[in-house]
């Protein structure tokens, strides 16, 4: 037998991964500052959430290729209260954003066209191109009081075979919102070479500090693209519910010829899968109008933890660890000592009982950063968080 080149991937566990086990398996006591899962984070679900799955009308089936209308009307409605108008004509229902993604690239790619994404970012994107034979390029972000798009630097990536740009916004693990000014020049550049643009909302209702300008929280469907726009979110976030397997894309309203083909070709790839379960479509209407019981407790959790792990580092005698700016979703970037590869600085914080995401499994580069995740219960990740700065500190005045 032979395999694709496109499945050719390094499936090794890695050192760390490795680690993470055996410490596991021997029940050593893990402090998880890489914890994203809303269901394993101590997150009260409203009492009657599963009450629609006792309904007849889950045995009923009827798909509907673009996913059930009222479904799709549902998730019109949680634009609508943003102030957004979208068509639910031009949305299609997905069981995951990855699975968005798939469609998209199938939509848009041939087998080894380009798709640019803005790195430091989230690394499932290299596994969902490689799937579809396409050939992810990386534009990288520039931080200076803030991460910004670098366009000059975009541009300068796009080829003959570049066919869309990706941005994820508020950005994972970044935290950044795409100014209207980027998203702008973003519009331009796109404009300019033929490319669409697909952006990855599912953090947009996570903004994190009230310094956050709060025109560039928008979604980008409200930010009259001039090219072809696909918006793609879901419930992962939304509603802290990524085992239900609901998200979508949201094409722009734009009343063009080439939009009109992509949902056209969109509900051909979505017909020829059916994916999303009758079930969850029958209760997104019921469900979506219950996010802020659960987006309360997320943003709680989140703005606790970041306060906390500010006053943990002023209180650092010597300042060897800081945070970067964050504005939106569920991580913090740490700016650590650059003494030692991240990973082998990660692999030794996990000796201490501290687990974290080495700042290269985002592409940042290999030394001095790690990722925390803000989602951690809250005496977990102070706990975490201590160890770590005593950890960097030790590191720090006593490099090998
Ligand atoms: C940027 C980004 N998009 C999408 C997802 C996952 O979404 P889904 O569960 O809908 O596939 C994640 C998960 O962490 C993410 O960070």
């Amino acid at each position: 037998m032979k395999f694709s080149r496109r499945t050719h991937w390094n499936t090794e566990e890695t050192a760390l991964a490795r680690a993470l086990a055996a410490r596991r398996r021997s029940a050593l006591p893990v402090l998880d500052l890489t914890a994203s899962n809303p269901t394993r984070c101590g997150i009260r679900y409203p009492d009657d959430l599963l009450e629609p799955f006792e309904s007849n009308e889950i045995l009923d089936y009827n798909p509907d290729p673009r996913g059930l209308r009222r479904a799709r009307e549902a998730v019109s409605q949680y634009y609508a209260m943003k102030q957004v108008e979208i068509d639910p004509d031009r949305i299609v229902l997905t069981t995951g954003t990855s699975e968005a993604y798939s469609f998209l690239f199938r939509l848009l790619c041939n087998p080894g066209d380009e798709v640019l994404v803005p790195v430091p970012g989230y690394p499932l994107f290299d596994y969902l191109a490689d799937a579809e034979s396409v050939r992810l390029v990386a534009a990288p972000l520039v931080y200076d009081h803030g991460w910004q798009l670098d366009s000059a630097a975009l541009e300068a990536e796009i080829t003959a075979r570049t066919r869309a740009v990706i941005l994820v916004h508020p950005n994972n693990p970044t935290g950044h919102f795409t100014s209207s000014a980027d998203s702008e020049q973003l519009f331009a550049i796109c404009e300019r070479h033929g490319l669409a643009v697909i952006v990855d909302e599912v953090f947009l209702d996570y903004p994190l500090e009230s310094a956050c300008d709060v025109a560039s929280t928008t979604s980008f469907l409200d930010r009259n693209a001039p090219v072809p726009l696909f918006v793609v979110s879901g419930i992962s976030k939304i509603l802290g519910l990524p085992q239900m397997k609901v998200a979508w894309i949201a094409a722009s309203n734009a009343a063009t010829p080439i939009m009109q083909t992509a949902m056209e070709r969109l509900e051909v790839l979505a017909d020829s899968f059916l994916s999303v379960g009758t079930p969850v479509q029958v209760a997104l209407p019921r469900w979506l109008p219950q996010r802020d019981a659960i987006q309360c407790q997320i943003g709680a959790r989140v703005t606790a933890n970041l306060k906390a792990l500010d006053s943990a580092l002023a209180s650092q005698h010597v300042p060897w660890v800081s945070r970067l700016r964050a504005e939106g979703g569920w991580y913090a970037i740490l700016r650590v000592p650059a003494v030692l590869p991240d990973e082998e600085a990660a692999a030794l914080l996990l000796e201490r009982g501290v687990w974290v995401h080495p700042g290269s499994f985002f592409a940042l580069p290999s030394s001095g950063w790690m990722v925390v995740s803000l989602l951690t219960p809250a005496e977990e990740f102070s706990a975490g968080v201590q160890v770590l700065l005593e950890s960097m500190a030790e590191i720090a005045e006593n490099p090998a």
